[in-house]
């Protein structure tokens, strides 16, 4: 695991396949290629790094031969390496929706958000079987761990965090909720989730993925940690969200976040 002595950008070039939402629903649909919805970004690009910004900074970092790798120049996933920050669970349940625990039927306080992407190799071939973990603050900015504050205050119904394997096409889904900036240790974190991936033959990464909008955005400006990731490459931690249409399921939202791994 990385500690922040390690930390680095990267993203990587490649010739990974157009994937694409779904739009109007609420099932379980993660990025498939034969999706017919909404018009999606390249990969890598969905989460805010264009093509021209990629390889800017690829060139500041010296990756730019990283980034001259792809056979076709476009890119298949983007991610900053950090810290597992204070509030690592360290041991995570089998848990791919933390909205309804198991055996309850209430919900979690907040809006939904159907969370889901690929996880590639530096190849940017999918990696099946590779195992993501999530864990995040709830809809009031609340950790669920024991150096966390207000453990008396945890939304009941909030799983806050678990672990998945990537499908046969290296595709992850969690069923979550949209978190809350919270403060710590005097400072302000904006709204994110924390997610570290792993697998066997490719090692493993934390990172975190952030939300675009302008209040986000305003939050984002006064948060230090975010502000120093690298410049150029934080803005691909940041992730569009797409309303579900759905009626019946109010304040759903469904996000997309590319990894890679190696
Ligand atoms: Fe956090």
């Amino acid at each position: 695991m990385r500690s922040d002595d390690d930390l680095i950008g990267w993203a990587r070039a490649g010739d990974g396949a157009e994937l694409r939402f779904g739009r109007g629903d609420d099932d379980d649909r993660a990025p498939r290629a034969e999706d017919g919805g909404r018009p999606g970004p390249a990969p890598g690009e969905h989460a805010g790094i264009g093509r021209r910004r990629f390889l800017a900074a690829s060139v500041a970092l010296g990756l730019s031969g990283v980034a001259a790798r792809g056979r076709a120049g476009v890119l298949c996933g983007a991610a900053v390496a950090t810290s597992p920050g204070p509030f690592y669970p360290g041991e995570l349940p089998e848990r791919a929706d933390l909205v309804v625990r198991p055996g309850r039927t209430e919900r979690a306080r907040g809006s939904i958000l159907r969370l889901s992407g690929v996880v590639r190799d530096r190849a940017c071939r999918v990696l099946p079987g590779a195992v993501v973990e999530i864990w995040q603050a709830d809809s009031a900015g609340r950790y669920k761990h024991r150096r966390a504050p207000e453990q008396d205050l945890l939304d009941p119904h909030f799983a806050y965090f678990g672990r998945t394997q990537c499908d046969a096409d290296g595709v992850y889904r969690f069923r979550t909720i949209v978190p809350t900036s919270y403060r710590f240790a005097g400072v302000t974190r904006a709204a994110h989730i924390h997610i570290r991936i792993a697998h066997p033959d490719h090692g493993d990464m934390i990172t975190e993925m952030y939300f675009a909008g302008a209040e986000h955005d305003r939050v984002r400006r006064q948060d230090r940690v975010f502000q120093e990731r690298p410049a150029g490459l934080r803005d691909g931690l940041i992730v569009e969200r797409v309303p579900i249409a759905a009626a019946a399921v109010p304040q759903a939202w469904r996000a997309r976040f590319d990894m890679q791994l190696g």
